[in-house]
């Protein structure tokens, strides 16, 4: 380097996670693989946790918890990716919307915002003062990991955010949040932009403690016809992608809906690496429509699962087939189901991990 100082060696990719190298599309020898929801209640351990600590706030907000937990399906499947043990709703707690998750029931908002008033209170979110817990455990997995894995962070995005804000909860046909954007566009609007904000900050923040890529979640934005995506969420969506290219251009951003078929050629315009797919879409026609410079992520139905050893293989096989060399994490096309067979997860894993292209 210049001026005689020693330049720091460059980290080569024999030293990185294989799924970091696997999105920058490196020469791979498999697919890296992880699970959606791979730290829960389909464990015996985490079930455990759960008899001893019931409230879903506290296991997911403790640091000692969280780690415990995350590492849960590290320790026992050796997964390529650790995603942090968390929720999508918990930074709402700092931004004045309070909530809680309910067994049996799911996430339940006690008032939820409706008027333009009620979007006014809600306050920008500040990471380091209201979940130093959440970086706190990252920098620990971050150690306990060592880039034998990377270390995931996620968010929600906004329309997904605010449909539970704005619905209370979980909805069926999410009329609450419809009648608010297609009558008072402008409140929607003032709300998704808060989000936005504040999204765009939990994800640096995510990084700067440890995180080496973050998945946004906008579940439900596929609720949405193509025409309000376009208004509700993409512009959101790449709005989020283009700050945190700003500050971290080389964090890879990870984007998974539920259901998205319709909408991949737009997933891609929000500027994210990688687009996680459902298992509604054949991965070989995804990976056509999203375009080269996207990677995939997915998608085997998480009811596949609960078939046979046997079917397992072949579903992994098949899909690992269709997706093609490079560019592709395997993953299960939504989050793995309450129910689902331990020894059927540590099937999934010890296949993946012996393919070779
Ligand atoms: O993937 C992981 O292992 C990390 C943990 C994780 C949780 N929630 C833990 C959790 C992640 C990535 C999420 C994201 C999340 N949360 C999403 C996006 C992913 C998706 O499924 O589309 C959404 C929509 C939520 C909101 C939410 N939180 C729902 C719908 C539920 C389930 C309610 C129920 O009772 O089934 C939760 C609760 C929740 N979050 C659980 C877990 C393990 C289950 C409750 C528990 O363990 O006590």
């Amino acid at each position: 380097a210049l001026g005689g100082t020693v330049a720091e060696p460059k980290v080569t990719a024999a030293t990185e996670p294989l799924l970091l190298n696997a999105i920058r599309g490196e020469d791979v020898e498999r697919p890296p693989v992880w699970l959606m929801r791979q730290a829960g209640r389909y464990m015996k351990s985490y079930q455990i946790i759960c008899e001893k600590y019931p409230s879903f706030r506290e296991r997911s907000e403790n640091v000692d918890l969280v780690v415990e937990i995350s590492l849960q399906p590290w320790k026992v499947f050796k997964p390529d990716g650790v995603i942090l043990f968390s929720d999508i709703l918990t930074p709402l707690s700092g931004m004045n919307i309070p909530f809680d998750i309910v067994k049996g029931k799911g996430p339940v908002i006690p008032n939820p915002l409706c008027t333009a008033v009620d979007v006014e209170q809600v306050r920008e979110f500040v990471p380091e003062d209201s979940v130093p817990y959440v970086g706190e455990a990252l920098t620990i997995l971050r150690k306990e990991v060592d880039n034998k894995a990377a270390v995931l962070g996620f968010v929600g995005a906004p329309f997904t955010l605010a449909s539970y804000v704005v619905e209370g909860g979980s909805s069926k046909h999410f009329s609450k949040i419809k009648r608010l954007a297609f009558s008072q566009p402008k409140v929607l609007h003032a709300l998704l932009q808060k989000f936005t904000t504040s999204m765009a900050k939990y994800i640096q923040y995510q990084a700067d403690s440890g995180a080496q890529a973050v998945q946004i979640f906008d579940s439900w934005a596929t609720e949405l016809s193509p025409v309000d995506f376009e208004e509700f969420s993409l512009p959101y969506l790449k709005q989020i992608v283009d700050s945190v290219k700003q500050t971290h251009p080389d964090l890879p951003l990870i984007l998974y809906a539920s259901g998205s078929g319709g909408l991949l050629e737009r997933l891609a315009l929000t500027g994210v690496d990688v687009v996680s797919l459902d298992w509604t879409v054949d991965i070989a026609e995804g990976k056509r429509r999203l375009g080269q410079n996207v990677a995939v992520q997915g998608n085997v139905d998480p009811g596949v699962l609960f078939g046979s050893k046997e079917f397992i293989t072949n579903r992994i096989n098949d899909t690992v087939r269709k997706a093609g060399r490079g560019k592709h994490i395997l993953n299960l096309g939504h989050g793995i189901v309450v129910g689902t067979p331990e020894e059927n997860v540590a099937h999934f894993f010890e296949v993946a991990k012996g393919l070779r292209y």
